[in-house]
């Protein structure tokens, strides 16, 4: 039998910036369970919620002060359990999103850490060293040092985010029982899957003073009992059957491989990210360099078969909360917006793996635009600007970084209409929001059958129409031009074959000699001539 979470379309949801039903400028669950019936219209079968439990907001929600409170922000336990009901009454279940890698540094465990309990001090990882000399000189994702100095106890401690994201000693096996009761919370109050941030980082080499300098992050990636770590989460819990996604962080195909086999327990599926990374220029977030789309081809190439070959199975994605808007990234705002979006949207689609949507992309939303980095909220934003500039970069040099790959770019609020605030809130936005909400809206893209959202929900459809979407076997195919990626889908007796040109241009493929019945877009069988951006999906006789 297929496993439920493979012919299904995840929907993401930003609380902070999805719908404020108060009008304090800030999303909330009162907001999402009002868009209930939108999030239905798209036929998604989950919601992948971000983080809305207690907390300081260093890292909007992904510094955790206590995972079974509901920031008052946000609402209260009683909206949370409203909206479970009410989305499970449309058959939608909800992922919570279990950030275990870290806590907030105003977790009370961290607290009592800080206060010299031994007991809690061996829930975090701390090290002796010298105020000045911290145990080594690892960087942290956000662009700071990996250890903080604690002066009342003479001690370092490891972060692999911000200071305020103390990470957790998962060697401790009450750190992993304490973990374990809070899926337990979760499930019981009736939540349908997680989402388990930086799951690949929980477990930390042996010796993390060597080597003495580089990226924390990757030092601990994959460690050597996180395969262990993640089945005894998993199994102990009792969440086997519902749908669990670990968030990987520099992964190996090998390691998702193993994460995501049924035969061993521990995920569904995983997200990796070396896909979009393929416009970083020497491997640096903050170099800009065009993507490189026969990198990405070869990506694709070798990660679907790889995955396919050995019963993995990935989450397929190009949007998130920390990824800027594709159409603005491989796509095009200008001319080309609407086509680009919606060949962007069928790449992934028709791909091997579930797809998540996230918030705003089924409407083509673009980047922030912002000019001043008084625009900008985000942690990692605000201190690369500081890097870049310490780089010897302009002002305005390190503003067009930003304007390409912060966070923020992602994070402004959903665009439902064309009126105040975008429909968003009545009161305000806490994040501005870019100026084409006029015309790129919910609500007007509703009713335009030729939209990016139309579109988005006949996506959502073929996949329930066409089993081979969710079963099938992939194989990527040559066409002779770099940007032009295609792949085939082979199963259940259907064939499929998806042929997207990532080009600004007309492009003819070669090679690709398909007759059948389009699903998508026109194919006449001898001139395969593909206009600027076009996607098209046959369904082969
Ligand atoms: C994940 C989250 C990101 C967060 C980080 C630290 O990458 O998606 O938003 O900043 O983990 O928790
Ligand atoms: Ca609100």
């Amino acid at each position: 039998m297929l496993d439920k979470y493979k012919n299904s379309v995840v929907y993401q949801i930003y609380i902070k910036s999805f719908c404020d039903s108060n009008g304090d400028g800030i999303g909330d669950l009162n907001g999402i369970r009002s868009k209930l019936p939108y999030i239905a219209s798209l036929g998604v079968k989950y919601i992948w919620i971000t983080p809305f439990f207690c907390s300081p907001m260093v890292d909007n929600g992904y510094d955790v002060a206590d995972y079974r409170n509901v920031n008052p922000m946000f609402g209260t336990m009683a909206d949370c359990e409203a909206l479970i009901k009410e989305a499970d009454a449309l058959g939608i279940g909800l992922m919570f999103d279990m950030v275990f890698n870290h806590t907030s540094s105003r977790h009370e465990w961290f607290k009592r850490a800080l206060a010299g309990e031994k007991e809690y001090m061996d829930y975090y990882i701390f090290r002796d060293g010298d105020k000045d000399t911290p145990p080594s000189e690892w960087t942290a994702a956000f662009g700071t040092g990996a250890w903080d100095y604690v002066p009342s106890l003479g001690k370092w401690y490891l972060h692999l985010f911000a200071p305020e994201q103390p990470d957790l000693n998962w060697e401790n096996p009450k750190v992993r029982e304490e973990l374990k009761n809070v899926i337990r919370f979760w499930k019981d109050k009736g939540v349908k899957g997680f989402r388990f941030d930086v799951l690949n980082l929980i477990s930390k080499p042996a010796s993390l003073t060597e080597p003495k300098t580089g990226s924390g992050p990757r030092f601990c990636k994959d460690g050597p009992h996180v395969h262990e770590f993640i089945r005894e989460l998993v199994t102990d819990t009792g969440i086997e059957d519902m749908i669990t996604v670990g968030e990987m962080s520099s992964t190996t195909l090998e390691n998702c491989i193993k994460y995501s086999d049924p035969a061993r327990h521990e995920l569904s599926m995983c997200f990796n990210f070396h896909h979009l990374k393929v416009d970083y220029k020497d491997g640096d977030k903050f170099s800009l360099m065009p993507p490189d789309l026969k990198l990405l081809r070869n990506y694709f190439a070798e990660w679907q078969e790889g995955m396919a070959a050995s019963d993995g199975w990935s989450a397929v994605f190009w949007c998130n909360h920390d990824q800027p808007r594709i159409v603005s990234r491989f796509g095009d705002e200008g001319q080309y917006w609407k086509e680009s979006a919606k060949m962007l949207g069928t790449f992934v689609h028709f791909l091997r793996g579930t797809p998540y949507i996230y918030q705003g992309e089924e409407l083509g939303m673009t980047n922030a635009h912002y000019t001043s980095i008084e625009q900008y909220d985000d942690v990692e934003a605000k201190n690369y600007y500081k890097i870049l500039l310490e780089r010897g970069q302009s002002e305005a040099e390190a503003l067009n970084v930003l304007a390409q790959r912060a966070r923020d770019n992602s994070r402004t609020p959903m665009q439902w209409n064309a009126g105040k605030f975008a429909g968003f809130s009545e009161g305000g936005a806490w994040l501005s929001i870019p100026d084409n909400y006029t015309s790129i809206n919910a609500e007007a893209e509703d009713s335009d059958p030729d939209s990016v959202l139309n579109y988005y929900r006949e996506l959502v459809r073929l996949r329930k129409e066409h089993p081979v979407i969710a079963e099938g076997r992939i194989k990527f195919l040559d066409t002779g031009c770099d940007d032009v990626l295609a792949y085939e889908r082979e199963g259940n007796g259907e064939h499929i074959v998806v042929i997207c040109n990532f080009s600004g241009e007309e492009r003819t493929a070669k090679g690709l000699e398909f007759q059948g019945k389009m699903l998508i877009g026109n194919w006449k069988g001898s001139h395969k001539m593909l206009k600027p951006y076009e996607a098209v999906v046959m369904l082969v006789k």
